[in-house]
């Protein structure tokens, strides 16, 4: 199949494309700047079209050709705190995309979404909702869809615990918002492997499917981990509830956002599921904790230096 990656630039894709490419698949990354993910042509099988996500007209054309068409966009923050910001990368991105796949014959489309996302629940972040929304128009849309909810997705380029990680190199006290929020982090090489098993099953249309790893834990939990992991003794202390939106209110403002008053709504909700689907779809989904460990063990100066020289988004 011709299939078109429409955020495919980012973490999970970067991980999607060689799973597409080694079943036999032709993946077309759709971005709005192919100059900044020029390393993914040298993933053999892959080609780089520029398009502009919000243009239905530009998308169409970009289309053309395409089988199936898969959305990776997402954002975890916006400018502002209206809800606009996350209003047009999920859901007015997911209106013009279902008219252009619509305008150019592409039938089958994949929405890579997240758990717990809810157009019904009010008490539910932007993110979640605006998710949500653009989860209801694909199932409204008379195209053959499926839906992926993952949990936080893990993996060594991930912006999860190596976020943490940075954090923990600088700081011998982490003070941290919302200790007690439930994840069970899911590794993007068996998200990739679901979204691919699915593309290649009819049985997956219409489907919707939560995501997760076998290993559940607190957000607290999880940072001391990746502290052990790098063998550094730090003390992450979590914050009490008003203190956690506090935080998130006062980051509002701050450049870059590290922490947001939607990212405190959003870890209201526990990222938890009883319904897996990685078993369904033939995968035994793989803990956090043995490939973070070596990963973020290897962490040291001159590691990431090696790192840095190895990679193929190197600037020269
Ligand atoms: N990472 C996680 O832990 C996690 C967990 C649950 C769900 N998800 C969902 O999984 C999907 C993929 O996640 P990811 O971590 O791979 O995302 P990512 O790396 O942050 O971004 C994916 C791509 O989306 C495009 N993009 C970013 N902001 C955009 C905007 N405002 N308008 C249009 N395009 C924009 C960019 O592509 P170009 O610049 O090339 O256009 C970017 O490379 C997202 O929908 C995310 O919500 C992720």
């Amino acid at each position: 199949m011709n299939i078109a990656l429409i955020g495919g630039s980012g973490f999970v894709g970067s991980n999607l494309l060689p799973a597409l490419t080694a079943r036999g698949h032709h993946c077309i990354v759709l971005t709005r700047d192919p100059e900044r993910c020029r390393h993914l042509r040298l993933v053999q099988g892959v080609q780089l079209r520029r398009a502009n996500p919000y243009d239905a007209e530009d998308l169409q054309k970009a289309l053309e050709g395409v089988d199936a068409v898969v959305n990776l966009v997402g954002i975890l923050n916006e400018r502002g705190r209206s809800g606009k910001g996350f209003h047009k990368a999920h859901v007015a991105l997911t209106e013009s995309l279902i008219t252009a796949s619509k305008g150019a014959g592409v039938k089958r489309i994949l929405y890579v979404s997240a758990l717990n996302a809810d157009s019904q629940n009010p008490k539910a972040s932007h993110y979640l909702r605006t998710k949500g929304e653009a989860e209801d128009l694909l199932r409204a849309s008379g195209l053959q869809f499926t839906i992926v909810q993952p949990s936080v997705i893990f993996g060594v380029d991930d912006s999860f615990f190596n976020r943490f990680a940075s954090l923990l190199r600088f700081v011998p006290l982490l003070p941290l918002a919302c200790p007690g929020a439930r994840m069970q982090p899911v590794w993007v090489g068996d998200v990739a492997e679901a979204i691919a098993t699915a593309l290649d099953s009819r049985s997956a249309i219409g489907q919707t499917y939560p995501l997760v790893g076998p290993k559940e834990a607190s957000l607290l939990q999880l940072v001391r981990f990746t502290a052990s992991a790098m063998g550094k003794k730090r003390l992450v202390i979590g914050l009490p509830d008003p203190i956690s939106r506090l935080q998130g209110l006062v980051f509002d403002f701050v450049p870059g956002k590290p922490f947001s008053s939607d990212n405190y709504r959003s870890l209201q909700i526990d990222n938890v599921s009883a319904q897996n689907a990685l078993p369904q779809l033939g995968i035994d989904p793989r803990p956090y904790n043995g490939l973070m460990r070596s990963h973020l063990g290897g962490c040291t100066h001159q590691s990431r230096l090696d790192a840095l020289r190895r990679s193929p988004r190197r600037r020269y």
